[in-house]
């Protein structure tokens, strides 16, 4: 089967790209290749690639930025998503989104299930709900919410020469050269792994189970603070890491501080998300491995 990989250039979206290259008959697709806020465009791909799965990592994931660029936030990550769900529903293929953690308040103090209710607290946050409630709009569609992810730090530079990465790909940067590292106390997380989001992906397209929302996210969950020790430990390095609280941050959008998500749909489907600290320790090997020595 085709798959059509939106937002291919992402850290994600390399991932995925990969990951099902085994398997299916992957058409990758980077901003340059395919704009996803481009309607005719995002038609013109879909009926030229004639995809029976269309997998979309693109998004724009500057959540303080999106406080003051709402527009950019909106055109990708909710009337983009639109474009891809009309289009998946033209030729009957599913469509795979990624949502985020970031639609919860944060004010559980139970990883969220798929039915409790969302409040986002920022643009970002809102532009992402819009997306999933857009990707309904295909016949046959996954959400899966993730958050915290990581693992593009240890992928080769892209056609472009960027480096890619996330919060916690720049701590671990930050880690091997021996500098100190804040980390939010009051954050509480599920750290995705790239790798361990792509191989559900492809659990999820193999078992074909009910369509819908579902989390995906590395099993357990952690501050921010701890997390960054387990890191540290993993790779080995004694640094100073300052553990900092949200309030000591002027942060323009604000963040929801418990956000761990439940896996339990998924695992019911099939597929156990392995936990984050054992995500860490395979991505910590392969950090080490790539490290300047
Ligand atoms: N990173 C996280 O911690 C996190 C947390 C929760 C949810 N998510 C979700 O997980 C998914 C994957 O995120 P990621 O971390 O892989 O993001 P990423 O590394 O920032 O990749 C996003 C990709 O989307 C591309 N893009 C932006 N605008 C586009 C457009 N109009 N058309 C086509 N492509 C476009 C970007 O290209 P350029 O680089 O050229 O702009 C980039 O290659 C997204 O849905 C994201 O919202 C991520």
């Amino acid at each position: 089967m085709r798959v059509l990989v939106a937002g291919a250039g992402g850290q994600l979206g390399r991932t995925v790209a990969r990951v099902l290259a085994d398997g299916y008959d992957v058409m990758p697709l980077t901003r340059a290749e395919l704009d996803i806020t481009d309607d005719a465009a995002v038609r013109a791909a879909v009926a030229d690639v004639h995809p029976g799965v269309i997998v979309n990592c693109a998004a724009y994931n500057a959540v303080d930025g999106a406080e003051d660029d709402p527009v950019a936030a909106l055109e990708v990550n909710a009337l983009g998503v639109r474009a891809l769900a009309g289009a998946a529903a033209a030729i009957g293929a599913t469509l795979v989104h990624y949502g985020t953690d970031f639609v919860f308040d944060g004010t559980a103090s139970e990883p969220y299930g798929e039915d409790d209710p969302p409040n986002p607290l920022s643009v970002y946050a809102a532009s992402k709900l819009l997306g999933e409630w857009f990707a309904r709009g295909a016949r046959h569609y996954y959400v899966l919410r993730v958050e915290s992810l990581f693992g593009g730090g240890a992928l080769a530079p892209g056609a472009d020469g960027r480096r890619l990465g996330s919060s916690l790909d720049r701590i671990a940067d930050a880690l091997l050269a021996g500098r100190e590292v804040r980390a939010f106390t009051d954050r509480v997380v599920s750290p995705s792994y790239v790798d361990d989001v792509a191989a559900a992906t492809g659990s999820l397209l193999r078992a074909a189970p009910a369509q819908g929302l579902y989390h995906c996210v590395g099993s357990g969950h952690a501050t921010w603070f701890e997390v960054t020790q387990e890191l540290a430990a993993r790779l080995g390095v004694q640094p100073a890491i300052r553990g900092i609280t949200l309030d000591e941050l002027e942060l323009r959008a604000p963040r929801p501080r418990f956000c761990a998500l439940s896996n339990r749909k998924l695992a019911a489907a099939g597929f156990e998300m392995p936990h984050w600290r054992d995500a860490v320790a395979r991505y910590a090997r392969i950090r080490r491995r790539l490290a300047p020595r």
